[in-house]
């Protein structure tokens, strides 16, 4: 057995579904399942129903997750195409702006390039008030977050150079959408961007096999894409595993809906590419701890850590899963990596398969 200390780890991409569906996840059961995966933070995405994209929706979702988070939450201010610009109140109170343009689950969709032109300006303007976050400035704002699919990724980058907003784009799948970002980055565009464990360890091969499992946006792509996201991991800032919980039910039903579990397997997922020498332990640290806290300028968690037992092999299983969905698509599949213990800002918050924090022990940030 050998344990390794590691920070606490971020994921900076989970549907957490609070309010609007409690079945699916709640902020304990998401908490939870990040603290088995040895996530210390994470970043929650607005597309809830009531989409949180007004001051008094963030502010209940700040409530809702402080009085039962048991890892640290921060959260995304989504744009919406009826009141574009309701949520710049918040901003500096929200990790960053998300903007839909492309099919997701749930109402938020930009779908002019009017209405993105407007959402870069304003996000622009505000910075000049109260500068950037990530360039260390306290009270600043997060970058923009975009789901850059297909052709909507170059107009996302041409729209970031004309504003001079920091964009960071959102689960990259295809090659010819990492070949793009590496061109950009290689003119030294301010862009950063992030991976999912199952864009990296599954593929459209697995389809026939998983189903309404492996279906998520953006969908699974082909071994060729596969390859060019490890071949470009140079180019790739964060891994975030867009945490997307569906129950079974659902999944089996007439329009099954997109997306699948991932906060509570990255971890393990990523050590198993460590121990084939796919990856090295700081390329996986810098990636999913010291990235994502530059990115969206997260506060240290003092006294915070993960004891991970890397020689631990298991295999992944349904049931095995915090999340309350009790499902995962890497079900099956052998790992390394078993998390022993969490401490978070001193207190053993997690440990051999228990969580032992209460709820609420996290905070949220911002
Ligand atoms: O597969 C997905 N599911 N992709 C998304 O963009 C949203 C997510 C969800 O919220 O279910
Ligand atoms: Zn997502």
């Amino acid at each position: 057995m050998s344990i390794l200390r590691l920070p606490g780890l971020v994921d900076a991409h989970v549907h957490l579904r609070e309010p609007g569906y409690p079945h699916k996840e709640d902020f304990y059961s998401g908490t939870a399942a990040a603290l088995s995966g040895g996530v210390t933070t994470v970043l929650d995405m607005p597309n809830t129903d009531p989409p949180t994209a007004t001051p008094a929706r963030l502010q209940e979702k700040a409530r809702l997750a402080a009085a039962k988070a048991v890892c640290d939450v921060g959260l995304f201010v989504g744009a919406t195409n009826t009141d574009a610009d309701a949520y710049l109140p918040v901003a500096p109170h929200a990790c960053g702006l998300k903007i839909y343009v492309s099919d997701t689950f749930g109402s938020l969709r930009i779908d002019t390039l009017d209405l993105l032109h407007q959402l870069f300006r304003t996000w622009a303007e505000r910075a000049d008030a109260v500068g950037y976050r990530s360039a260390g400035a306290a009270g600043g704002l997060g970058p923009i977050a975009v789901h850059a699919e297909e052709l909507m990724l170059p107009v996302c980058l041409a729209l970031a150079d004309l504003y001079a907003t920091p964009l960071h784009i959102v689960h990259v799948s295809r090659r010819s959408e990492i070949e793009l970002i590496r061109a950009a980055k290689e003119k030294g565009r301010a862009i950063t961007c992030e991976v999912t464990p199952h864009h990296l360890f599954l593929s459209t091969d697995d389809l026939p096999r998983l189903g309404a499992r492996g279906d998520m946006r953006p969908r699974l792509a082909t071994p060729d894409d596969v390859a060019a996201l490890w071949a470009n991991l140079a180019y790739v800032d964060i891994f975030a595993t867009d945490h997307a919980p569906h129950t079974l039910a659902e999944k089996a039903g007439e329009n099954p809906p997109p997306g699948v579990p991932g906060v509570a397997t990255m971890l393990p997922l990523l050590l198993t590419a460590v121990h084939a020498g796919r990856l090295t332990l700081d390329d996986l640290l810098r990636r999913c701890v010291a990235n994502p806290r530059r990115i969206y300028g997260l506060p240290d968690q003092p006294d915070t850590h993960v004891e991970v037992d890397v020689d631990a092999m298991t295999t992944l299983r349904d049931d095995a899963a915090l999340t309350r969905v009790g499902w995962t698509p890497f079900a099956g599949m052998a790992v390394y990596g078993q998390v022993r213990k969490v401490v978070l800002r001193g207190e053993t918050v997690f440990q051999d398969g228990q969580v032992l924090a209460a709820p609420g022990a996290g905070q949220v940030l911002f």
